[in-house]
């Protein structure tokens, strides 16, 4: 049985006063909670302090990017090392904005994943087609790629450990959110997909998160499909109250 994972990419929002605000908020309320994992991933100006809030609570810490390299000459970037050093657990790896905006390719991605696991922080690994090649009938091609570079070379501790987050990017900050039976079926290509590249035991054993204006209203649905196993969360996670109603939805 996998344990469902929540968590909030706050993407580029709050002040640090803010952000330890809603930590706060959300440590007192899942203090109890073991029966689902609640992650929040604030701006990298906020880990620390965050991270001094929900140290030894239910609530994990995660980051929205990091660097592939251990330490050295790459002006404006953060470490593996340098996570763990606020207190990270868990890190968020080509989102679609970083791909969008940043130009991340899945080559990339797949360099910081195994970086990431070396230094014991739990990747989540973002992967989704645009609106364009829902489209055109691409949407298999496009995510499979994705899965398989993003993710090659692993071994089967590693694919155990990792979370993968299926974002379809027409529905992330639109308000327009893939049905339970569109994600379902992606999400059951997915695991298709990870059986194929280590073996189906390990494939049962990853977390697929659902991502892209998962709210209150149909966070339920979304997660009552078979292979969804929680949801990574922007807009609706900077509200503590809207956040724990997903939380709550998950179990
Ligand atoms: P929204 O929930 O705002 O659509 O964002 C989803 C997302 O990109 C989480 O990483």
């Amino acid at each position: 049985m996998r344990k469902k994972i929540i968590a909030g990419n706050w993407k580029m929002n709050k002040l640090i006063g803010d952000a330890v605000e809603l930590a706060s908020a959300l440590k007192a309320k899942v203090a109890d909670r073991t029966d689902v994992e609640v992650v929040v991933c604030p701006t990298f100006t906020a880990l620390k302090s965050v991270g001094d809030v929900v140290a030894g609570s239910q609530v994990k810490l995660g980051s929205q990017n990091m660097h592939w390299e251990k330490d050295g000459a790459f002006t404006g970037e953060i470490s593996a090392d340098m996570l763990r050093d606020t207190g990270c657990q868990y890190v968020i790896l080509g989102h679609s904005e970083r791909r969008q905006f940043f130009g991340e390719t899945d080559a990339g991605v797949n360099r910081k994943v195994k970086v990431a696991l070396t230094a014991n922080l739990t990747p989540i690994v973002c992967v989704g087609e645009t609106l364009e090649e829902r489209e055109a009938n691409k949407t298999e091609d496009v995510v499979t790629t994705q899965v398989t570079k993003s993710l090659a070379g692993l071994d089967e501790t590693s694919f155990r450990r990792i979370v993968v987050a299926y974002e379809p990017v027409w529905a992330i900050g639109t308000g327009r959110t893939a049905s339970p039976a569109q994600a379902q079926e992606v999400h059951a290509l997915i695991r298709k997909v990870l059986s194929k590249m280590c073996n189906p035991g390990a494939a049962q054993a990853v977390r697929i998160q659902y991502g892209g204006s998962m709210k209150p209203a149909n966070a339920k649905e979304l997660m009552a499909q078979p292979d969804i196993d929680g949801g990574l969360i922007g807009g609706a996670a900077l509200d503590a109250a809207s956040f724990l109603a997903i939380v709550d939805a998950a179990v």
